[in-house]
């Protein structure tokens, strides 16, 4: 079968298409065949955000692949969202469910943007004094993309203080799946695709989404390279 491997970091250059070995399951597992997938910087991971009705989230980065999902999940459970992209995405972002939306080339929402609930800073390029700037007392900060360095600050926060930091991987569950799938069945979570590629195109996809402003995720259609 045809796979995009790569066998040194580096530039999207290193992606090589190869003919792989199909691999054998074990007792244990279950071999799936995948018709198209995402070109992400790690694996889809989607943290849960354990937002409750009428709670006032701010989504940083809604436009991107963690953001569109996090102002859809927000939504779901009833928050209150207000959301930052650039201009050229504020439609998206207000079709996918944001009550507010802000422009982080023009607007000074850490000066009038208020106070958060649930803060989710999802693509590393907001200050963490910032963030804490736009959090409630009791309120939780999520940084999805944070580095060690946001990490151990994190820590330090959720330890000495009455604010939560949560930061890290996630673990997904088969539930999981399964709750974003009936999610996505009853129309209440939309996939947001900026660009679809086949496997043939993988340099290219990473090429694109390594500039780091695509609307939602970038596809890979494996099925028809296959
Ligand atoms: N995608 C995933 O599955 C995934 C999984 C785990 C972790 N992560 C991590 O999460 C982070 C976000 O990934 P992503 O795929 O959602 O998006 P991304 O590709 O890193 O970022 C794209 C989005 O970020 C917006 N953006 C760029 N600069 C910004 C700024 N200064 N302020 C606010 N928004 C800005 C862009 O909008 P504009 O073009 O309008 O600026 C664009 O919509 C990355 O660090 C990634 O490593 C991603």
């Amino acid at each position: 079968m045809k796979a995009a491997v790569y066998y040194a970091y580096g530039p999207p250059e290193v992606l090589q298409l190869q003919e792989v070995k199909k691999p054998v399951p074990k007792d244990n597992e279950v071999q799936i065949r995948i018709f198209s997938t995402a070109v992400n910087s790690a694996d889809w991971r989607l943290r849960k955000a354990k937002v409750g009705s009428r709670q006032k989230v701010f989504v940083y980065g809604a436009s991107g692949a963690v953001g569109t999902a996090a102002v859809q999940l927000a939504k779901y459970f009833g928050a209150e969202v207000t959301a930052i992209c650039s201009s050229a995405d504020i439609e998206m972002v207000k079709l996918i469910g944001a009550d507010r939306v802000l422009d982080y080339t023009k607007d000074d929402f850490i000066k009038n943007g208020g106070t958060y609930d649930v803060v989710i800073e999802t693509v590393d390029k907001l200050p963490y004094s910032d963030c804490m700037k736009l959090l409630k007392k009791n309120g939780i900060l999520i940084l999805s993309a944070a580095g060690f360095s946001q990490m151990l600050r994190g820590a330090v926060t959720s330890i000495t203080g009455k604010r939560k930091v949560i930061t890290g991987g996630t673990k997904e569950t088969a539930d999981d799946m399964q709750y974003v799938k009936e999610l996505i069945d009853n129309g209440f979570y939309k996939q947001v695709i900026d660009r679809t590629y086949t496997l043939d195109q993988i340099v290219e996809a990473h090429r694109y989404g390594e500039q780091g402003h695509k609307k939602g995720n970038v596809a890979i259609r494996i099925i028809e390279s296959d």
